[in-house]
C-alpha cells in the first residue's frame, strides 16, 4: 500500500471519492423533506452546543444520516461515521461527507465482516466523547473492553485493542460520557446490559420517543420494506399471500402497505396482545407452521431469531420468497438452510435461489435489512422527526451527562412534543388548542354530566 493510500485510510474509507457530486445532489434532496432537522441545524450553528465534543457514529449511511451528520458538525461535534450494516452504505453519500465536510467516513457497500468490524475499529478510534448507534454495535464494543472480554470481539477490534495499554483501555470507556441508540434492538441489548448492572455510561433511547417509532417503524418501515422487496424482485403484490412475522411498530406498518398494494396477509406473533390486534385489524393470525404453505412473500420484522426456520422452509411452496426487515440479519435461519439446502445461486441483484426438498426458496438481500439494502431506506420526511430526536439527544447528553446514571433513558416528552409541533407546523396542519374550560375539566375529579 502506498503512503498516500495509508494516510487516506486513517480519515476515511469509502468506494469512491469522485461519487461526491452525485452524493451531495441526493443529499440535498433529502434535506428538502427534513425541515425539523433543518431548522435544528440553523439553531446548532449559532449555539454550538457540541463543540469540542468528538462523536462517533454508526448508522446506516443515506443521504438522511448525511444531513445529520452535517447538523451535528455545525453544533461543533467532530464526527466520524462508520456503517451500522455492511449492505446499507450509500457509496456516493459517504463520498459527499468526506469530500464537502471532511466527515470521517468508514464505510463501503458490501464490505465484507472483517472490513465491517475493521470501520467499526476506526469509529471507536476516534476516541468519542459521545456514540451514536443504530443497533448497540459501538456500545457493544465498547463494553467488551471494559469487560475485558476481548474474545467476544470481532478479530480487528481485538487485534488493535490489544495494542492499547490497560490505562488507555479505561481512558477509552471513561471518555464516552453517554450515548444515543436507534434502534429497538439496539434498545433491547442495552436494556439488558443495564439490567445485568453492567452499563458504564448513560443512553439514550431515541427509538423510545413517540415521534421516533410511531413514524419511523411503522410508516417509514412499512413503505420502505415493501419498496425494496418491489425493487428487488419486480413481485406484483396484488392477490400473493404474504406472512408477515411480528406484529410490532414495523409489522404492523408493513402489513397496513401490503394490504393496500392488494396482498392477502397473514401474520404470526407470539405476543398474545399484539395477535388480538392483528387480528382485529382483519388480518389472518397463525402459528408459523401454518402459514409456510400458504405464503407467496415472507417478511420478518421482529428483533428475534430463528423465526422462519428450516421446518418452515421444508413446508413452503416452490417459490417461495423470504425477506427479512428486522434489524440483524438472525431471523432467517440462513445457517440451518446452509446445512441441508443447495445454493446459493444468485439469480438477480439482492435475489438469490436455495433448493430444498425439492423446491426453489428464494432468500433477499442474504436476510439482511431488505429496506436498506435494496432500497434507500426510509423516506427522509419520516427520518426528519428520527435524526432530530438523534441531534436533541446528543445536546442533551452534553448538558445532563453528569447528572444521568448509568441506564436507558428517554428525551424529556417535552422534546418529543416539540419535534411533533415543528413538524405539523412545516407540514402546514393547524390544531385546536384547550380553552380554559376545557383545560379546566381535563384537571378536575367533581365534573359530571
Ligand atoms: N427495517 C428498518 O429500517 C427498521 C426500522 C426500525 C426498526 N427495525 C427493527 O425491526 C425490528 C422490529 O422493531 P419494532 O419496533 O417493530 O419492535 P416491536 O417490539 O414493536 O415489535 C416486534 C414484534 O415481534 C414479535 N415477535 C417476537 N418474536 C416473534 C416470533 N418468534 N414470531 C412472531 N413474532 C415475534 C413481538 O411480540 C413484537 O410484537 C427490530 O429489530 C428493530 O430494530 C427495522
Amino acid at each position: 500500500m502506498s503512503e498516500t493510500a495509508t494516510r487516506t485510510k486513517a480519515t476515511n474509507d469509502i468506494k469512491d471519492i469522485r461519487l461526491a457530486d452525485e452524493g451531495r445532489r441526493r443529499t440535498e434532496w433529502a434535506e428538502r423533506s427534513m425541515p425539523v432537522l433543518r431548522q435544528l441545524r440553523e439553531r446548532f450553528a449559532r449555539e454550538r452546543p457540541l463543540v469540542g465534543k468528538r462523536l462517533a457514529a454508526c448508522l446506516h449511511v443515506t443521504t438522511e444520516t448525511a444531513n445529520l451528520a452535517v447538523t451535528l458538525q455545525a453544533g461543533g461535534a467532530d464526527v466520524a461515521l462508520c456503517a451500522s450494516n455492511p449492505l446499507s452504505t450509500q457509496d456516493d453519500v459517504a463520498a459527499h461527507l468526506v469530500k464537502d465536510h471532511g466527515i470521517k467516513v468508514f464505510a463501503i457497500k458490501g464490505e465484507d465482516h472483517a472490513t465491517y468490524y475493521e470501520h467499526i475499529r476506526a469509529a471507536l478510534a476516534h476516541r468519542p466523547d459521545i456514540t451514536m448507534d443504530d443497533g448497540a454495535d459501538l456500545v457493544g464494543a465498547l463494553h467488551m473492553i471494559a469487560l475485558n472480554r476481548l474474545d467476544d470481539l470481532a478479530p480487528p477490534v481485538r487485534k488493535w485493542v490489544e495494542t492499547l495499554s490497560t490505562a488507555d483501555r479505561k481512558a477509552l470507556v471513561a471518555g464516552v460520557i453517554g450515548s444515543t441508540e436507534e434502534t429497538t434492538t439496539g434498545v433491547i441489548r442495552l436494556k439488558a446490559m443495564a439490567k445485568d448492572g453492567v452499563l458504564q455510561f448513560p443512553v439514550i433511547a431515541v427509538n423510545d420517543s413517540q415521534t421516533k417509532h410511531l413514524f419511523d417503524n411503522r410508516y417509514g418501515t412499512g413503505q420502505s420494506t415493501l419498496d425494496g422487496i418491489i425493487r428487488a424482485t419486480n413481485l406484483l403484490i396484488a392477490g400473493s399471500a404474504v406472512v408477515v412475522a411480528g406484529y410490532g411498530w414495523c409489522g404492523r406498518g408493513f402489513a397496513m402497505r401490503a394490504r393496500g398494494a392488494g396482498a392477502n396477509v397473514l401474520v404470526t406473533e407470539i405476543d398474545p396482545m399484539k395477535a388480538l390486534e392483528a387480528q382485529m385489524d382483519g388480518y389472518r393470525v397463525v402459528p408459523m407452521e401454518d402459514a409456510a404453505p400458504v405464503g407467496d412473500l415472507f417478511v420478518t420484522l421482529t428483533g428475534n431469531v430463528e423465526v422462519i426456520r428450516v421446518e418452515h422452509m421444508r413446508a413452503m411452496k416452490d417459490g417461495a420468497i423470504l425477506a427479512n426487515s428486522g434489524h440483524f440479519n438472525v431471523e432467517i435461519d440462513l445457517e440451518g438452510l446452509k446445512k441441508v439446502g443447495e445454493g446459493p445461486k444468485p439469480v438477480r441483484e439482492f435475489v438469490e435461489e436455495w433448493r430444498l426438498a425439492g423446491k426453489r426458496l428464494f432468500v433477499l438481500a442474504d436476510g439482511r435489512l431488505i429496506n436498506l439494502a435494496a432500497a434507500e431506506g426510509h423516506p427522509a420526511s419520516v427520518m426528519d422527526m428520527s435524526f432530530a430526536n438523534q441531534a436533541l439527544a446528543a445536546e442533551y447528553v452534553v448538558n445532563n451527562a453528569k447528572k444521568l446514571s448509568k441506564d436507558v433513558h428517554r428525551i424529556p416528552v417535552e422534546l418529543d412534543q416539540e419535534i411533533a409541533r415543528l413538524k405539523l407546523q412545516a407540514m402546514g396542519v393547524a390544531i385546536d388548542t384547550l380553552t380554559p374550560a376545557q383545560r379546566k375539566y381535563l384537571a378536575s375529579w367533581d365534573m359530571g354530566t
